[in-house]
């Protein structure tokens, strides 16, 4: 199959080798998409590097539309990683990102390395992420001095959602933009190979990414963006709480899911499950022995 600009889907997962940061970076200097999905366990993993996605996050959204949480702030590092293991044991090629939880790189320079380190090391991850700006930067520098790639995020820090009160876009008056627009510069400065930005306005993204040398990954930051990241609970119709305006809903998995449970309860009230096909049978010599010798 090709399409008018000769591009097939099917070259994307032709002769893959496996993505690194270094293929990120010649992706925006070739002005191709980078694709990013989250994901928190093996089948999602395995199915996302089947269809050739970029890269994985998993992300500590985690918290919110697998375990429950009303917000990220909860989940530690015990959590991120157990979940990090299962995804890395289902992706062969994507790029593997590690979110770092909250309060993990916030509280010294010493404690951000060790537990960046921990991704790598303990979780099969080939970078990881943490949220914030200018106040980040020495933290950024030492982890990537220890060899560890790390993605910046900036915008909507749902770790800051306190500070923010409520999950709000960020970046709406000139003075916001601005200090948006810097911390991407010390963030680029710093080292990261990418940045996330989320929940910011079209055109501030546009710009930021335009003016940085490093990719841009956006989510509810427009079209601009050098690649665009979804949460997978969202764009799958997974998580029943709220979806956000920025999220295309590509499947109905919450209803697909209710309509498979139902059904399979109403097959049980009627014995309409299992029926011979689901049953094992014994042979007819064997099932005779048996009943003579329990007499029945
Ligand atoms: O935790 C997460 O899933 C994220 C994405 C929203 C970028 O940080």
């Amino acid at each position: 199959m090709s399409t008018i600009s000769g591009f097939s889907p099917e070259s994307r997962i032709e002769n893959r080798k496996k993505v690194t940061t270094k293929q990120f970076q010649q992706k925006k200097e070739r002005g191709e998409p980078i694709s990013m999905l989250t994901a928190y366990d093996y089948p999602t993993s395995l199915v996302m590097d089947r269809v050739g996605v970029d890269s994985i996050l998993v992300g500590d959204s985690l918290g919110m539309v697998v375990l429950g949480y009303e917000n990220t702030l909860r989940v530690t590092m015990e959590e991120m990683l157990h979940h990090c293991r299962a995804v890395a044991r289902g992706a062969r090629y994507a790029l593997l990102i590690g979110d770092m939880p909250f309060m993990t790189y916030q509280v010294s320079v010493e404690e951000a390395v060790k537990n960046a380190g921990r991704f790598l090391q303990e979780a099969g991850m080939d970078a990881v992420k943490l949220e914030g700006g200018r106040e980040r930067t020495r933290s950024i520098q030492a982890i990537i001095s220890a060899g560890i790639p790390v993605a910046g995020h900036i915008g909507l820090t749902p770790q800051s959602v306190n500070v923010f009160g409520g999950f709000r876009a960020q970046g709406k008056t000139a003075t916001a933009a601005k200090r948006l627009y810097e911390d991407a510069l010390l963030l680029q400065e710093a080292g990261c190979f990418c940045i996330v930005l989320e929940a910011v306005p079209a055109r501030l993204a546009e710009l930021i990414s335009h003016r940085l040398e490093i990719p841009t990954i956006g989510i509810g930051a427009g079209g601009g963006c050098d690649g665009q990241v979804l949460v997978t609970h969202d764009l799958l119709g997974l998580f029943d709480r709220f979806t956000p305006k920025f999220v295309r809903k590509y499947a109905d998995f919450f209803g697909e899911m209710e309509n498979a449970f139902s059904g399979f309860i109403s097959d049980v009230e009627t014995r309409n499950f299992p029926t011979a096909e689901h049953s094992i049978d014994m042979p007819e010599d064997e099932w005779q022995l048996l009943l003579e010798d329990i007499g029945e």
